[in-house]
This record gives structure tokens, C-alpha cells and sequence, in this order.
């Protein structure tokens, strides 16, 4: 086990489109994973994609921390895996989710996200994974899988009042 150095924004590493993994199986993918883990619950994140830990493969974690599950269809998940992930959208709805980033510490926005997306992929163990998300779990697969096609939050958004230093949007709130 490792703690792996986090790029932050800035690093061209981040703006990369990553590689498909050939060999998902393979006994480096698992080790990088743990790794990942490991980075990510020091750094108390929800989600961690391989580029940000310098790795131009399409691999990333996520989980549903118990404070930030939506409801009953978006319950808290421990942290999972998806390897060569591919995620689409389910349906037009667009919603405003608040984010964060570990490459962009101590910043947050609210950023316009799709509601509902069906994932697919290939999860830690090597086997196919799929489902629908919506709440924090559907912002989660997008923010992550992003980070895979080199696109950072900031990216995404429409309108940067609605972006801030984290204790102050704390403090006040995000402008609506
Ligand atoms: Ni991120």
C-alpha cells in the first residue's frame, strides 16, 4: 500500500485523455486501486480517477459518503471501482450538484450535471459491472469519469458565481 502524490489543476497530467486498460485482471490494476483507496481516504475524498495520481488509465473510485446520499435510490456505498468505465445519460433532466475535487483543493461549485446516467464497466474483482445512478452517485460517475476525458469541474460550469473557497460557501451558501 501507497499514498500516491494527487496532480492538482494546473498539471497538464489532468487535461490527458487516458488509455482503456487492456488486461483489467491484471495484478497492477488491483495494485493501483488499493493505492487509490488509500490516497483517497487520507485525503478524505468521494472519488479519485487514475490521471489525477498520474495514471493515464481509465480507471476510477467513488463512493456515497452516509452525509451526502440523496435518498432511498441513491443509498451511502462503500468505496467501489470501474475499470474502462462508459457512462450515458438516462433522459434530458440536468441538475445543479455541489462539487468538489482533490486536484482543486479547497474550492467547490455547483456544477450542472446530468440527473440520471446508467454506468457500465468493470469493477476491482474484474468482473462486469452495470446499473442506473441518480443524486450524488450519478454526479460522482460524471465528475470522475471527466476527470478520464482530461475535463475538470470548472469545465463543466455555466455560471461561476456558483463557484467558491469551500468555508465560505460553508458560511454562506452557494448563490442560487
Ligand atoms: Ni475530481
Amino acid at each position: 500500500m501507497a499514498l500516491l502524490k494527487i496532480a492538482r489543476m494546473g498539471n497538464p497530467v489532468l487535461l490527458a485523455r487516458a488509455e482503456a486498460v487492456p488486461d483489467p485482471a491484471a495484478p497492477g490494476v488491483r495494485q493501483l486501486i488499493d493505492d487509490m483507496i488509500e490516497t483517497m481516504e487520507d485525503a478524505r475524498g468521494a472519488g479519485l480517477a487514475a490521471p489525477q495520481v498520474h495514471v493515464g488509465q481509465r480507471i476510477f473510485i467513488y463512493r456515497v459518503p452516509e452525509e451526502r446520499s440523496t435518498g432511498a435510490d441513491d443509498p451511502p456505498l462503500p468505496v467501489q471501482a470501474l475499470i474502462n468505465p462508459q457512462i450515458i445519460p438516462v433522459g434530458d433532466e440536468m441538475t445543479l450538484r455541489l462539487e468538489g475535487c482533490l486536484s482543486i483543493p479547497g474550492l467547490r461549485a455547483a456544477v450542472p450535471r446530468h440527473a440520471r446516467v446508467r454506468y457500465e464497466g468493470i469493477d476491482r474483482d474484474g468482473r462486469a459491472v452495470s446499473g442506473e445512478a441518480v443524486g450524488f452517485l450519478a454526479m460522482v460517475l460524471q465528475h470522475e469519469n471527466d476527470h478520464l476525458d482530461g475535463i475538470l469541474y470548472p469545465m463543466r460550469m455555466t455560471d461561476l458565481t456558483r463557484f467558491g473557497f469551500e468555508d465560505e460557501v460553508m458560511r454562506y451558501g452557494m448563490p442560487t
